[in-house]
């Protein structure tokens, strides 16, 4: 596991971004995984500066985005079909038709979920999968207690993802109680995964994550079995890393941002 420390949460950022754009340029038939929630507006931001500048071009890549509500409609606004057309697809270049999110207003969503998992598999499975962390571990919707080897699935949504996620619906009792998520099986069929998380309140978490014991209380902590993993965080998230000094040295200032 790389652990990649940023003075702050622009500079991790930033750090992504470049990785992602370092991929697709390497790699423009890439298959990435894309995550959503507010940790990853100010990457998508980024990718779209650096899609204008010329820099990088996603028209050969396709995309597979971790999770969708159920019940949400692809033109909800809560919705995170909403949500990626408005922060990165309506503003790159991406073939629409090589985008995918499962559809949450599926009739089956048990059907939906066993078809995104095929459709992931056909694809190759994902090239690098880009993760935000929940405040309770949780990486797409695999909340704690998840099987650490499930695949795309229905999964109820804990009352602090929900709380965490209200920000984004008019009333509370509007956010959705079940999501459709990739699995942690799923995920860590991924060629390389990066993980974003930044400030204070994802402290906790990232510890857990890193230097916790590889549980399903903290879903997140399974990547310490994957073979190719760049967290990246900034000061903040990293304030209650035992072995923070260690990480720093290894990679003084974050640098450098290649995989
Ligand atoms: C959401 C998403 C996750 C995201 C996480 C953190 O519930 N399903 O993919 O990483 O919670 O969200 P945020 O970036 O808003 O803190």
């Amino acid at each position: 596991m790389k652990i990649l420390i940023h003075a702050d949460a622009a500079k991790a950022v930033d750090c992504v971004a470049d990785l992602l754009v370092q991929r697709v340029q390497r790699l423009p038939a890439s298959v990435l995984g894309l995550a959503t929630g507010g940790t990853m507006e100010a990457v998508y931001a980024r990718l779209i500066a650096a899609h204008r500048a010329g820099a990088v071009s996603f028209g050969a890549a396709t995309s597979f985005n971790l999770d969708e509500y159920v019940g949400l409609s692809p033109d909800h606004p809560g919705s995170y079909w909403h949500y990626m057309r408005q922060h990165l697809f309506d503003h790159v270049d991406f073939d629409p038709a090589c985008t995918h999110l499962p559809r949450g207003d599926a009739a089956d969503p048990e059907a939906e979920a066993a078809r995104y998992e095929a459709a992931i598999v056909a694809a190759g499975d994902i090239g690098l999968q880009l993760l935000g962390l929940g405040h309770n571990g949780h990486i797409g919707f695999n909340e704690p207690t998840s099987s650490l080897t499930s695949l795309t699935r229905i999964k109820t949504l804990t009352r602090s993802t929900r709380e965490a996620n209200a920000q984004y619906y008019q009333r509370f009792e509007d956010v959705p109680r079940l999501a459709i998520t990739m699995g942690i099986g799923t995920i860590m069929r991924a060629d390389e995964v990066v993980l974003l998380a930044y400030g204070a309140a994802k402290a906790r978490a990232v510890a857990a994550l890193i230097e916790g014991p590889v549980s399903a209380a903290c879903p997140a902590s399974i990547l310490q079995m994957h073979r190719k993993v760049t967290v990246v965080i900034d000061e903040a998230a990293a304030a209650e890393l035992t072995l923070r000094a260690y990480y720093a040295e290894v990679h003084p200032n974050g640098g450098p941002a290649t995989i």
